[in-house]
């Protein structure tokens, strides 16, 4: 049967102004990092693509590597997005990043203008796309000079294979000065994307009031904390979680009695505050109005239905926020 995107999908989702620029990113955003490689099933992707759309997240991310195999998520979205999403191309944000290995020698990986003109290259022929609308680069690279960095996102700008351009994993001094070259070179940077949870505050020690005061926005990556920032190990490790599934991501070891610890106490408060934990962390992390947009995995199509129900109760009292800071510390 052919997709018929939800006609209320506008209703609920609040759109937000990503920095400075003319582009608004739903206040939640699907990454398909994992749930959309081949070791998934191809009609579980598209069920999760379907209710994100249906339920307003305009803004999917991926990346060259994603999968597992590398670049198998592309390949699976592309098709996905060939046979269901093409009338509604113009409704949405779609990213790739480049900047982890990807392929074999010395022009797959890092920073280079070789490896990241090839791999957006590579990327746009996996998903079936004439250009991405968001590029970015994955993780700073120590050794390629950053303007030759730059210089590559500026290009594919220019060629028209990327609208915008961001960056990801970049400390708050070199995003700082990844967005002058960016400015001077006048592709302005639109995005950073961190790593942000009630579990890893490092942003807070200065990026986000640089990505501010620059008029760049943020997209925070795994806001639930890969899934330890939900009631899903509350009781054990589910065979079907995450941290079972042999990620070197999440697995058994970090879930350790302490952090199940907090995460009780913090899933006592969401319980008062009549949400879901997952819906409260996510709820924390866009306090406030540092953050444009929290990027959430899901595996079932449930789980972004608990992340759109969070936008009903997003606001947190003095004293809640003062309570789960006793927790976090
Ligand atoms: N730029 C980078 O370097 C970078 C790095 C990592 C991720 N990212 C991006 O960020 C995206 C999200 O990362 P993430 O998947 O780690 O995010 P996350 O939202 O912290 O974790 C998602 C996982 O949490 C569990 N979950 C979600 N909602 C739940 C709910 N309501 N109840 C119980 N469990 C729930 C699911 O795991 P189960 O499988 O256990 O169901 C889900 O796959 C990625 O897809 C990618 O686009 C970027």
């Amino acid at each position: 049967m052919v997709y018929q995107a939800n006609p209320a999908r506008y209703e609920s989702m609040e759109y937000r102004r990503c920095g400075r620029s003319g582009l608004k990113l739903p206040a939640i955003s699907l990454g398909l990092w994992h749930n959309f490689g081949d070791t998934t099933l191809l009609e579980n992707s598209r069920q999760l693509l379907h209710r994100a759309f249906d339920s307003g997240i305009t803004h999917l991310d991926l990346a060259n590597n994603y999968g597992p195999p590398p670049g198998s998520a592309e390949e699976n979205f592309g098709r996905i997005l060939r046979e269901d999403f093409l009338p509604y191309r113009d409704e949405l944000i779609i990213s790739s990043k480049a900047g982890y290995t990807m392929w074999e020698g010395p022009y797959g990986d890092w920073g280079s203008r070789k490896y990241l003109i090839s791999s957006l290259d590579q990327s746009l022929k996996r998903m079936g796309l004439e250009y991405v609308d968001i590029f970015y680069h994955h993780r700073p690279d120590p050794e390629t000079p950053l303007e030759e960095t730059m210089r590559a996102l500026d290009t594919v700008v220019r060629q028209g294979k990327a609208l915008y351009v961001g960056i990801s994993n970049y400390p708050a001094e070199l995003a700082a000065q990844a967005i002058d070259i960016l400015n001077n070179l006048g592709t302005p940077c639109l995005i950073h994307q961190p790593r942000y949870s009630m579990f890893e505050r490092w942003v807070e020690g200065g990026l986000l009031n640089i990505l501010q005061e620059k008029g760049v926005g943020s997209i925070a990556f795994s806001p639930l904390a890969g899934g330890q920032l939900t009631d899903r190990y509350l009781d054990g490790i589910p065979a079907d979680s995450r941290a079972a599934s042999g990620s070197k991501f999440l697995n058994a070891d970090q879930l350790t009695e302490e952090k199940l610890e907090k995460v009780r106490k913090l899933n006592a408060i969401a319980q008062r505050r009549g949400q879901k934990l997952s819906q409260m962390a996510l709820a924390w992390v866009l306090r406030g109005d540092k953050v444009t947009s929290v990027l959430i995995g899901a595996s079932k199509t449930s789980q972004i239905d608990d992340a759109i129900g969070m936008l009903a109760n997003r606001h947190f009292t003095a004293a809640e926020l003062a309570e789960i800071e006793a927790i976090l510390v």
